[in-house]
């Protein structure tokens, strides 16, 4: 089921609308009249539109949450000025969306998909390491795990939310760690292939077929967990890759997140793990706070208290 309708598209001449769309919001209220009615939030990569549904609200009200990805039948009216879609049937969509069908629910990041696949060529290319660069071209074969690398957020909430978020923080990522290790030394491919790799436990502990969500199997073992065992499957394909590389690789995996308190078995114990490490809790925190800044500031310099990272931000001039 692929989308025809999109929000930037919708007119007031246009009678109905029958298409897919992401639930932002929903909520339950009763009229003056005392009719329950539900006030209903619905995007898509080209914008958003309030939905209302006013007859059979109890049926229809547990047939779908926030975050999901729905099929809607509506007609559209002109309430103040502003179109609404006024909804008759709403549903969860109960079938998986092609990967490449994500981009019409969800915006795009600030570079687009090409560039930063081409440069993701460029970088792996440029790499010397004869066993890295046979891994990677395992990886760049296997077109399914492939495309969810180059396609899916780096998280559902907090940071890269959006469809390549995953590519654009390794990649980041790895640019940086060219650039560390120019000034402050270390082995530059070893840096970044685990620039490349760290994070790919994503590509199965999180799901955008139906939305950007957790997987069972990402809740039940996490990204640290599954990128070792996908990391191993990708070695198993190149004959002959070095054991000590392998144990190389594994320990940036395993020890990126720096601390056991932030998910991490073993803290980086080489300076390679140390670098990516930190670049990688830079980059998902600059662009963090700036996700965040973006949609929630309190007033004009200050920004609503970020609950994971425990601060209100300064939003400079
Ligand atoms: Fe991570
Ligand atoms: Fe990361």
């Amino acid at each position: 089921m692929s989308k025809k309708t999109f929000v930037r598209d919708i007119t007031g001449s246009q009678k109905e609308v029958n298409d897919l769309f992401v639930v932002t919001k929903k909520g339950t209220y009763t009229s003056r009249e005392n009719k329950k009615y539900m006030m209903i939030g619905l995007k898509d990569a080209t914008g958003s539109i309030d939905g209302r549904i006013w007859e059979a609200v109890d049926e229809l009200e547990g047939l779908f949450e926030r975050g999901d990805i729905v099929s809607v039948q509506s007609k559209v009216k002109d309430y103040q000025n502003k179109l609404q879609l006024h909804i008759t049937n709403i549903r969860k969509l109960d079938a998986d969306l092609a990967v490449d069908d994500i981009d019409h629910f969800y915006p795009a990041g600030d570079r687009d998909r090409e560039s930063l696949e081409k440069e993701y060529g460029e970088i792996v290319r440029a790499m010397g390491n004869p066993w890295l660069t046979k891994l990677l071209a395992a990886f760049h074969e296997d077109v399914q795990l492939r495309k969810r690398f180059f396609s899916y957020p780096a998280s559902t909430t907090v940071h890269h939310v959006y469809v390549g978020g995953l590519l654009d923080h390794s990649l980041c990522m790895a640019r940086m760690g060219m650039a560390a290790v120019s000034i402050i030394g270390g082995d530059r491919d070893i840096v970044i292939a685990g620039s490349i790799l760290h994070d790919i436990g994503k590509t199965q502990e999180l799901d955008i077929t139906r939305g950007f969500r957790f997987t069972d199997r990402g809740r039940l073992l996490g990204h640290i967990t599954l990128g070792v065992m996908i990391l191993e499957d990708l070695i198993r394909r190149v004959d002959g890759f070095p054991k000590e590389l392998t144990d190389i690789l594994t320990h940036i995996v395993v020890s990126h997140h720096g601390l056991e308190e932030w998910g991490s078995p073993k803290k980086p114990m080489f300076p390679e793990a140390i670098i990516v490490h930190h670049l990688d809790n830079l980059d998902s925190k600059v662009k963090g706070v700036r996700e965040h800044m973006k949609d929630n500031m309190a007033d004009e310099r200050w920004s609503d208290y970020h609950r994971l990272y425990e601060a209100k931000y300064y939003k400079i001039d």
